[in-house]
């Protein structure tokens, strides 16, 4: 299960509805996306987040804040972005310095401009099964499952990794979606068998190319969320790729899998963000 095409495809259809709403909103939709620090990692997502809102008519607006930023003063930002009525998403890359609380910086901003899906109020009507922002790459994960004719409903679907970016609200999303759901991590007991009961496998874990054949069933379907570097440097995901392969029916590579979904429902939340905020219907 490729991402890139499927990607690209979704970004060019939000570009489409982008073009249709500004025309009757008078104002594009505008996403401010807030990096601290050099990590290089964070610095490529911001780019590619930036350039993917450029191409599909989303005004983006970049603040690249030093490593000595106060919490104090990213708050003053992110006060004054809520305000900002040309701002309809705000996006705060993490992970963020240790003098910064991750979730003080969440918790203040506004629920109705967080497209990461981020902020308790999100969280809360996410696991209500209400109407909400959701986190981009469960969203994307879904998403391309639906693509790719996957069933969902009834199938027994094992998350392996339990954060609160992927593993626990792709549970509440897959519940959604009628399957019956198993959340493991690393104190699992016997992890291999537990995986071994999936029809549809989800690993994000952060640990380089560690699901191998003998944690997946044949035919399952296994969708990886890792973004490691090898001892080589070489991008590679929490699923050992050539040892899995042969034995899954469907499997999504890294680099070219389920990373560039995430960039394509971030653009998809800002538009639904521009809507609510605007007063547009779809
Ligand atoms: N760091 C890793 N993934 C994400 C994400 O989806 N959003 C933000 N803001 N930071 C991240």
């Amino acid at each position: 299960m490729r991402g890139k095409e499927l990607a690209a495809r979704l970004r060019a259809k939000t570009g489409a509805t982008v073009e249709q709403l500004s025309q009757r909103a008078g104002k594009r939709p505008g996403l401010a996306v807030i990096q601290v620090g050099e990590d290089p990692g964070s610095t490529l997502y911001v780019n590619n987040k930036k350039k993917a809102c450029e191409e599909a008519g989303i005004r983006s607006y970049g603040y690249h804040l030093p490593d000595s930023v106060s919490q104090l003063e990213l708050l003053a930002l992110i006060d004054q972005l809520n305000q900002d009525s040309k701002v309809h998403g705000i996006l705060c890359q993490l992970p963020l310095p240790d003098h910064i609380d991750e979730f003080t910086i969440i918790c203040a901003i506004k629920p109705e401009k967080d497209v990461d899906g981020f902020h308790p109020v999100n969280v809360g009507l996410l696991s209500l099964g209400r109407d909400c922002l959701l986190p981009c790459t469960p969203a994307g994960i879904i998403a391309m499952l639906k693509a790719y004719e996957q069933p969902i409903k009834g199938q027994r679907c094992v998350i392996v990794g339990r954060s609160n970016i992927v593993g626990k609200p792709i549970a509440q999303l897959m519940l959604r979606e009628h399957a019956t759901v198993t959340l493991a991590h690393s104190r699992t007991r016997d992890l291999p068998a537990v995986c071994r009961e999936a029809d549809i496998l989800i690993v994000a874990i952060g640990k380089p190319q560690m699901i191998t054949a003998e944690h997946v069933k044949p035919g399952a379907v296994v969708v990886d969320v890792g973004i490691n570097r090898n001892e080589q440097g070489k991008v590679v995901g929490d699923v050992d790729f050539n040892s899995v392969e042969p034995v899954a029916s469907a499997l999504t590579p890294v680099p070219g899998g389920v990373g560039l979904m995430t960039v394509a429902m971030l653009l998809q939340n800002t538009v639904d963000a521009f809507c609510r905020i605007e007063g547009l219907t779809p």
